[in-house]
């Protein structure tokens, strides 16, 4: 290889311990040691990587940092047989982008066991439409429907709708004939919501109880959940007798209250939801999901395409709940 240096989009803090973010070349040397060298073509924002960016310390720990648990590109370098120099693949999730740095750079080093093959079915660039995001979506809806809960079981909520996870969420129950209420905090995207599949929309604000009732009217045969909180503690008195909410999320709140009552007195099932440890056989099943039956139909209209100098801009949209769709970050200048 006769490049020597990469740009990577790199986390440092100062003395102060305050968080500053710059696009610098970084030589090879930097990269941590791994199995497999991989030429980044995408990655994609996720609100996890906008809180490694900003030196959250349940994320990452160790800086300088180059966040992005996503990436998708070729193989440059391997030195295990399974994967050989121009394959395409993809890595997201376990430590890539935490502590392990991470798809905003050109080029990452990883353990082989933490790269599947692109699946048949999918561009590098519809891979991270997808990324983190659609793998969330895909366990979520996957472990609702292993739950028995199919289309004629009743109406199905997502919250967070316009963003990453939630956008998907709602095209792909759109598209397994789910009739799915959006519930969003952006009036202005329910045309959005609507294109998506999304059969009636609500607000943030309709979805919260604050009495003290136990149980409400049970509406929801199945919730994906990205907001956490009260949101979610809503969604749970208000899921219909054996309904089932998934929860990934914490956007709004890490604390839940509830009572035991809707568990037992309504048989709703609450499940947890993590994409980062997801074994690869479970991944490799629901990616080869998402890029068939599975592959919302408008995945490209999910997406707008930014550079590694255009990330703090958006880092700083979806702290504030801003983001809408998926943010995919080209690294490639070909590829912009
Ligand atoms: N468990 C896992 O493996 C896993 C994987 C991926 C993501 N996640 C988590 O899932 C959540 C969503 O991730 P994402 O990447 O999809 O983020 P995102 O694109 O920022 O989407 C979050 C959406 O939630 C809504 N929202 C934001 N702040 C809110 C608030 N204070 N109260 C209520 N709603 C709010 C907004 O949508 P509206 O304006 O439409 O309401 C926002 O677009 C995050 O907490 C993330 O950490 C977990």
């Amino acid at each position: 290889m006769t490049q020597e240096t990469f740009p990577v989009f790199l986390v440092t803090k100062t003395d102060e311990h305050q968080f500053t973010t710059k696009v610098v070349e970084q030589s090879f040397d930097a990269l941590p040691p791994g199995d497999v060298l991989i030429q980044v073509h995408y990655s994609s924002l996720n609100y996890k990587d906008a809180l490694s960016a900003t030196g959250h310390p349940g994320v990452t720990k160790k800086f300088p940092h180059v966040p992005g648990v996503d990436a998708a590109g070729k193989v440059v370098r391997s030195a295990v047989p399974q994967f050989q120099a121009d394959h395409s693949v993809i890595v997201t999730g376990f430590d890539l982008g935490m502590n392990t740095w991470g798809g905003f750079g050109e080029y990452i080093q990883v353990p082989a066991d933490w790269v599947m093959p692109l699946p048949r079915g999918l561009t590098l660039r519809e891979s991270m439409i997808l990324g983190t995001a659609g793998l969330t979506a895909a366990l979520c809806i996957q472990a609702i429907r292993e739950n028995g809960i199919s289309p004629s079981s009743g109406e199905f909520l997502v919250t967070g709708a316009t963003g990453g996870v939630g956008s998907l969420a709602v095209s792909i129950l759109a598209k397994l004939g789910y009739s799915v209420v959006a519930a969003t905090g952006k009036s202005a995207y329910r045309d959005f919501l609507k294109s998506l599949g999304a059969s009636a929309i609500v607000t943030r604000e309709e979805i919260q109880d604050r009495s003290d009732k136990p149980l409400l009217k049970g509406r929801w045969a199945g919730v994906v959940d990205t907001v956490g909180g009260n949101t979610l503690a809503t969604a749970i008195k208000s899921t219909q007798y054996g309904g089932c909410v998934t929860a990934c999320g914490l956007v709004g709140g890490a604390n839940l209250t509830t009572t035991v009552y809707p568990f037992i007195l309504r048989g709703v099932r609450l499940i947890g939801i993590d994409s980062v440890q997801c074994p690869m056989q479970k991944r490799l099943s629901l990616w080869s999901k998402l890029a068939a039956e599975w592959k919302p139909a408008q995945l490209d209209n999910l997406a707008s395409t930014v550079d590694l100098f255009q990330l703090p801009e958006q880092i700083n949209k979806i702290l504030k709940g801003g983001n809408v769709g998926r943010v995919l970050i080209a690294l490639q200048p070909v590829a912009r």
